[in-house]
């Protein structure tokens, strides 16, 4: 099903977001900090020619398989508080495709067969763009890397984009609210625990500066860092999980 901009502003009357459709682009997250974006801005396309990911990779889609966005926000918390984001994106995301779908600390959406999607927020002005890349409707062959996978490979069916859009911005909506109205992050870390397929795990987490700690982990942080019993706090890393559970 192609993207169409008016089924997709129909199905969001309620709600500040404004959604884009573009057919192709570089990427969705530098065209929409270059648009000078308001509050609730979204840009979709259905192809991004240099989509980028978590610590200047790449993320590739082929045409028409993905659902690829950017969404401006300009969160009603401290900017401190906002390395919590990207995991209540994942979080939204996860929820919203069902309970085939866990979160992979910091950013990841996981299937039992592989990486299904990721999220990557920048900071830009006083807000944050939010982007996220979904393999919907990927078969195998058009997989970009063995570890991957899509909706269509772990459920047999590929949601019509069209509503799966409007279905995850309202529900980070409905999460970025919550945050931003909690005395405690207390709940909100139960619903990030609940859809992790990270916790508990015995983890070996990669750190930028090319070391890794190797611990299990036992829970977030109100500001979205990941906790390993040994004591160590993460807050930029990539994961490998070396235990099932
Ligand atoms: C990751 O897995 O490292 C994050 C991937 C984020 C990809 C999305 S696709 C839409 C938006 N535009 C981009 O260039 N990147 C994000």
């Amino acid at each position: 099903m192609e993207l169409d901009q008016t089924s997709i502003t129909s199905a969001l009357t309620k709600g500040y977001w404004s959604v884009k459709v573009v057919e192709s682009i570089e990427s969705t997250q530098t065209a929409l900090k270059i648009s000078s974006p308001h509050h609730g801005d979204v840009i979709v396309a259905d192809y991004q020619s240099a989509g980028r990911g978590r610590l200047d990779r790449t993320f590739e889609s082929t045409k028409g398989t993905g659902l690829l966005f950017s969404a401006f926000v300009k969160p009603q918390r401290d900017q401190s508080e906002w390395g919590f984001i990207p995991l209540l994106v994942g979080l939204s995301v996860a929820e919203v495709l069902g309970i085939e779908f866990f979160t992979k600390w910091p950013n990841d959406i996981l299937s039992d067969l592989g990486k299904v999607g990721g999220v990557l927020c920048e900071v830009h002005k006083d807000g944050i763009v939010i982007g996220v890349g979904i393999n919907v409707s990927m078969t195998a062959e058009q997989l970009p890397v063995p570890t991957a996978s899509s909706i269509l490979l772990t459920t047999g069916t590929s949601p019509d984009r069209n509503q799966l859009l409007p279905a995850i911005l309202k529900e980070i909506a409905f999460n970025l609210s919550e945050w931003e109205g909690a005395d405690s992050m207390e709940d909100l870390i139960d619903d990030y625990l609940d859809s992790s397929a990270t916790m508990g795990k015995q983890v070996s987490a990669q750190l930028p500066d090319g070391t890794s700690v190797v611990g299990r982990a036992t829970g977030i942080s109100g500001n979205g860092e990941l906790l390993l019993d040994t004591g160590a706090v993460i807050s930029v890393g990539d994961i490998l999980h070396l235990s099932l559970n």
